[in-house]
């Protein structure tokens, strides 16, 4: 029987890994946890609320009275926050540029992180973010570093925009993208890097398809 590996999937906005990490999951029967999804909502709840993004004390105590919780669905995850369908609007342009704020908060991240890490014990998943192969699974079975050109990455987000129908120009999208790149990369908290040991996955030129093999083959080495 297949062992009950964890796989942990960094890397920048765009890179793929949501999709990829779905259908890796998908393919092994494993459960695909977004952890990025966990700090959207977070800081939807932090604005919704008024609460300066700024202010570490004011967002702990804001968590630590929200039940957030992750539910597998065909679609991925859902996400639910105080009983409430958030995965939606935590996609938000709004939640999208003041994510990176919130995740930088060293606080935040260690209770998302226990939270994250309670998920994933006993293996089977697939846990995509920035920080998984560093800080949340340092001993997961295989780590990936996923990353693409930062043209490709806007290009890709564009794409996604025209299907929901949302009105967005690649350039803007590039600067959006490379400034959270840049917030996410070089805060002192669990910054995004690539984790010694984890194999580095450029999707600049792959297929979805092609991006998802090159992962189960990986997997398959370890398994
Ligand atoms: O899907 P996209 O790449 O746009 O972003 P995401 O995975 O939903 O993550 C949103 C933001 O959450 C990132 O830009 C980071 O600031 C933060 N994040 C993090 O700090 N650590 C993680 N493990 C996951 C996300
Ligand atoms: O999770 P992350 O922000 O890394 O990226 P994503 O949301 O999974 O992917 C962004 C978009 O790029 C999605 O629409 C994917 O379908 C697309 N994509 C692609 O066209 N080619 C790839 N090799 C990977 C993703």
């Amino acid at each position: 029987m297949a062992k009950q590996i964890q796989i942990a999937i960094d890397g920048p906005a765009g890179a793929g890994k949501s999709t990829i990490a779905k259908i890796v999951a998908e393919k092994l029967n494993f459960t695909y946890i977004d952890t990025g999804a966990m700090y959207r909502a977070v800081t939807h709840k932090a604005m919704q609320q008024n609460i300066q993004l700024d202010d570490s004390d004011a967002l702990e105590n804001m968590l630590s009275a929200t039940k957030i919780e992750l539910q597998p669905s065909t679609n991925g995850q859902l996400v639910y926050v105080d009983g409430v369908n958030v995965s939606d609007v935590i996609r938000s342009n709004e939640v999208t540029a003041n994510v990176s704020q919130v995740a930088a908060h060293a606080n935040i991240r260690e209770v998302l992180v226990a939270m994250q890490q309670q998920l994933a014990a006993g293996g089977a998943v697939v846990m995509d973010g920035r920080d998984i192969a560093t800080h949340v699974l340092i001993d997961a079975e295989l780590k990936v570093f996923m990353s693409a050109s930062v043209e490709e990455r806007a290009r890709r987000r564009h794409l996604d925009n025209e299907r929901r129908g949302i009105e967005s120009s690649i350039e803007r999208l590039q600067e959006e993208i490379a400034l959270r790149d840049k917030l996410d990369s070089e805060r002192e908290a669990s910054p995004l890097i690539q984790a010694v040991d984890a194999v580095y996955l450029d999707t600049t030129n792959l297929t979805i398809d092609e991006a998802a093999d090159a992962i189960l083959k990986l997997a398959q080495d370890v398994m």
